[in-house]
């Protein structure tokens, strides 16, 4: 019997998707919040699930330490998503991904403007589609605070409710995309393993319409 290993991460991700898995008859069988176990049994033996940092699902997916992973499409559009296939949006973790700062920052202006992000491909890519030269500097969270201490003019960071901004005295100022949390699937695995994966992710799929309509 082979294994579906699936990678997810803990949080939001883990508790927004956990329902659907549940309706797709998958439930694991440790609380993540709790155990410091990394690798999670569910109640059938051949699925298992990876608790790893939500940027590294595409990385456990594409060299098949995981089967299927759940992620945020800012992180896979950043990843780029070589050796996966995409095939399910769950319509969970709902947010944009936005350039913001202050309100009276000029985007189209002389000056070349630095832009704080962990997105640093989808960053460079934004702007380079709008033509505009930006310095670009990596960090690995709270991008709210990199403006206020001058460290940059923008940056580019999810955004849902906007409060974080607001909280710091900021604004959105560009969409760049709408981001939900994907299936992805690593494109080998699908073609050896196909039957069980593809019979969980109809299950899922089926799940996500019921959740939708209801
Ligand atoms: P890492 O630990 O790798 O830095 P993270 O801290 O960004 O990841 P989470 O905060 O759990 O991880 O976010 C996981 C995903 O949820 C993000 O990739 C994004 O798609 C989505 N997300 C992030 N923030 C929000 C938010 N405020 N509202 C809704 N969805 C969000
Ligand atoms: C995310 C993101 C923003 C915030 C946006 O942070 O990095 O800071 O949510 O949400 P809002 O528009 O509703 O305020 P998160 O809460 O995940 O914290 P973390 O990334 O620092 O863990």
């Amino acid at each position: 019997m082979s294994v579906i290993n699936i990678a997810l991460s803990k949080g939001r991700i883990y508790e927004e998707t956990l329902p659907l898995f549940a309706a797709a008859g998958i439930e694991p069988q440790d609380d993540p919040s709790t155990s410091r176990k990394l690798i999670l049994p569910s109640n059938r033996p051949d699925v298992q699930f990876l608790i790893v940092r939500a940027s590294d699902v595409p990385t456990y997916v594409q060299h098949g330490g995981a089967q299927i992973g759940v992620v945020g499409k800012d992180v896979l559009m950043e990843h780029g998503g070589e050796g996966l296939v995409e095939p399910l949006d769950l319509h969970i973790a709902k947010c944009r991904l936005m350039v913001a700062g202050y309100p009276d920052t000029q985007l189209d202006g002389q000056q070349r403007l630095r832009v704080a992000t962990k997105y640093v491909n989808c960053t460079r890519e934004h702007f380079a589609k709008h033509a505009r030269q930006v310095e670009i500097i990596k960090l690995y969270g709270s991008m709210e605070l990199a403006p206020l201490v001058s460290l940059c003019d923008l940056i580019v960071d999810v955004v849902d409710s906007g409060a974080t901004l607001a909280a710091n005295g900021l604004v959105p100022l560009e969409h760049i995309a709408d981001i939900s949390s994907r299936i992805v699937v690593n494109r080998a695995a699908l073609k050896t393993n196909n039957q069980p994966i593809s019979e969980l992710l109809q299950k899922l799929e089926i799940a996500v319409k019921e959740k939708q309509s209801a």
